[in-house]
């Protein structure tokens, strides 16, 4: 963008001249540094000048469809909805492997394969046994054709356009001489690192969580919108050959290293052994470092390395003979279960917890975990007293498997199973769930705990930030009375608080500024701290900078807030449930009352725009044409049908019409979708 703008008005030199000639070489610059930055995570330039010449190359392609061609980097990302999945058979079957436990089932394997190698000298390429989704990508000439799922090994589906979209994964191979065919092997995975985080959002997002990493990357993987599998931090690693025609390597080995050199993603840890002591070792080692990668992974992979040799070996109907497997026994622990407590939550509802000795797995001292609703812990059946099984669902979240039925104590057998509470252990309320739902709820608004969740996720991070207010002392406000609803939080007197243990003069002022700093942030915080159902980051920054004001949203209807992008009307009637509530409404009354903001700085800021005129051309994704116009007239700026050499910018969406290749002959400058954001934010041309 920078570069169109600077060379632009003299119309001599610049990129609109030899626009095909920059498309191509931005391509060949892109894929370069994608290439250095993905694969050999050693980039030559700072993120944002490679993103620069994504959006210049993005740009060019708007402006000159007859440029634009499928295989640009730029269809990696937001490529249209693919119809359901093809259904593609492999040219060579994708087999499983067969398992050892331990040393003994590796060293029977060797023997096996000895006998049938009539005792030639055997070298072992040891990898990690990567637990993601299988997948087969093939290269034709060097160009990414066509990735496809395992199915069942046979046929598999077609899910070309999302792979596409998964960074690492190169549209072109980097060879000098591209091999005719070449189909590699490998697992996408959801990096371990990410998996938490977006289970939490989907979870505030009212989604279900996934139960691990691989459930996290197939359903990624399987979206029907490649524009969704682009969101999401997939990875590939490769460990195999599919069909291979126009390349040779004598070593399973060579093959990785070849293909390493290609540019496609291979893993770090692989070594190749000449005995199978230092297998032995390296399955060992891994052993004791299971969290270490970036992926999950459950054993070591263990391939006969001499092609020549695996051929010999061959293969039965379903698994290879040259690899086997090595599986880690999974890390569940055995503990005693103490009790099964509930929680009452910020929103009311009621959720069975496990609290049982404390037991090492997996790198961590687990002692509590969720059994989520009454269905799910009158399924597992575990009761105090039990013996249990216990991990970490995607080695991340704590969980439990189950009693270990054969150690059940007589009298836990006679106590029959764990029940649901009838009354809220904190208020003593009754516990409801309503007809067709998992989830139960403590009938009282305002149950202590309920209200010590609210107040603690008001002042937590995402919300008003409020230093000094964390769970201990939100409780001690509690405790002593000196709140008893969120808006008590800005009456403190210092007086009240200085008496409290553990208060001192120190603690006090902090406190008391953090709570004062608090009323300044923006709506968009405020809308995430009243803890409205489904209302998380996302949707509160939509809603903020759509009404820019408390005031404006509490009197739009649910149509006007559904309407807003990124909503819908499931959000917006839980939107508008909350401010029609007498008792939210008079909160948020008293809340403006003491000085809590309730803007944002978008909608104050209302001149930035002022003296622009501004023409939209091309489908936006976050706004429509409506709200983009609304967006401009709200900063003072004006919206224009025709692109004259009076017009600011021209704000170039999807398929774009004329109008941007106008803006190019006027020397007009133009952003897309984020210089757009940008211009919004600070009234200034990206
Ligand atoms: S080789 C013909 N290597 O594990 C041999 N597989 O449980 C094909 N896997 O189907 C597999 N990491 O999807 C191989 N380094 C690795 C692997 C690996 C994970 C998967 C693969 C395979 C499954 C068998």
């Amino acid at each position: 963008m920078r570069r169109l703008r600077r060379m632009a008005p003299d119309g001599s030199v610049g990129v609109e001249h030899e626009p095909r000639r920059r498309v191509e070489r931005l391509r060949v610059e892109i894929e370069q540094h994608r290439y250095r930055y993905y694969v050999l995570s050693d980039p030559w330039i700072p993120d944002a000048e490679f993103d620069a010449l994504y959006q210049e190359l993005a740009r060019l392609e708007a402006l000159y469809p007859e440029l634009d061609n499928p295989d640009s980097p730029t269809h990696r990302v937001g490529t249209p909805p693919s119809p359901a999945f093809g259904a593609v058979p492999h040219r060579q079957p994708m087999l499983s492997l067969d398992n050892a436990f331990d040393d003994r089932d590796l060293l029977r394997w060797a023997e096996r394969n000895d006998r049938i190698l009539e005792g030639a000298a055997v070298r072992w390429t040891c990898e990690l046994k990567v637990d993601g989704v299988a997948i087969s990508v093939a290269y034709v000439r060097g160009r990414l054709d066509r990735a496809v799922t395992r199915g069942d090994g046979m046929v598999g589906e077609d899910v070309t356009a999302n792979v596409r979209t998964i960074q690492g994964i190169p549209d072109y191979l980097q060879f000098d001489d591209p091999p005719a065919l070449l189909e590699v092997r490998g697992e996408i995975y959801y990096p371990v690192a990410k998996f938490q985080s977006m289970n939490d959002a989907r979870e505030e997002a009212g989604l279900a969580r996934f139960a691990n990493p691989r459930n996290a990357a197939s359903g990624a993987l399987r979206q029907k919108d490649p524009a969704k599998t682009a969101q999401r931090p997939l990875r590939l690693v490769c460990h195999g050959m599919g069909a291979v025609q126009g390349l040779s390597t004598p070593t399973h080995s060579g093959f990785l290293e070849a293909i390493g050199a290609g540019g496609l993603p291979v893993a770090e840890q692989t070594r190749t052994f000449d005995d199978l002591d230092a297998v032995c070792r390296f399955i060992a080692d891994w052993g004791e470092r299971r969290h270490a990668p970036a992926y999950e992974m459950d054993g070591v992979v263990v391939k006969v390395d001499d092609l020549g040799q695996q051929r010999r070996l061959g293969a039965t109907s379903a698994v290879p003979r040259w690899a086997i497997a090595f599986k880690y026994p999974p890390e569940e622990r055995q503990t005693k279960l103490i009790d099964i407590f509930v929680n009452v939550g910020r929103t009311g509802k009621v959720t069975p917890f496990a609290s049982f000795e404390p037991v090492l797995v997996a790198g961590s001292t687990l002692q509590l975990a969720t059994l989520h609703n009454e269905d799910q812990a009158r399924h597992k059946d575990v009761r105090p007293g039990d013996t249990i099984v216990v991990r970490k669902a995607g080695d991340v979240i704590p969980e439990v498997v189950g009693p270990v039925l054969s150690q059940r104590p007589d009298e836990v057998a006679a106590a029959g199973p764990w029940r649901m509470p009838t009354t809220c252990p904190f208020c003593g309320s009754p516990i409801e769930r309503l007809e067709g739902e998992a989830a139960s709820f403590c009938s009282n608004i305002d149950c202590p705990n309920r209200l010590l969740e609210s107040l603690a996720h008001f002042a937590s991070r995402g919300a008003l930030d409020i230093e000094g207010l964390g769970y201990e002392t939100a409780r001690t406000l509690l405790d002593h009375h000196l709140v008893s609803n969120i808006a008590d939080v800005y009456r403190l007197d210092p007086d009240d608080l200085l008496p409290l243990e553990g208060f001192g003069d120190k603690k006090v002022s902090q406190l008391l500024a953090g709570i004062e700093g608090s009323k300044s942030q923006p709506l968009e915080r405020l809308l995430v701290a009243l803890n409205i159902r489904m209302v998380g980051g996302t949707v509160a920054r939509v809603l903020a900078r759509h009404f820019g004001s408390l005031a404006a949203l509490r009197t739009a209807d649910s149509d006007t807030i559904a309407a807003v992008n990124g909503v819908g009307p499931i959000r917006a009637a839980a939107v508008r449930a909350f401010l029609d509530n007498p008792r939210n409404a008079a909160l948020l009354d008293e809340l403006a009352g003491l000085g809590v903001r309730t803007d944002t700085e978008a909608a104050q800021r209302s001149d930035l725009l002022d003296g622009w005129t501004v023409v939209l051309t091309g489908g936006l994704t976050g706004f429509t044409r409506d709200e983009a116009k609304q967006a401009i007239e709200d900063r003072g700026g004006k919206v224009t049908g025709n692109v004259s050499k009076k017009t600011s910018v021209v704000v170039v969406g999807v398929d774009p019409g004329s109008k941007a290749a106008k803006a190019l002959d006027l020397g007009v400058p133009t952003v897309d979708e984020d210089g757009f954001f940008a211009l919004l934010d600070s009234g200034a041309l990206p």
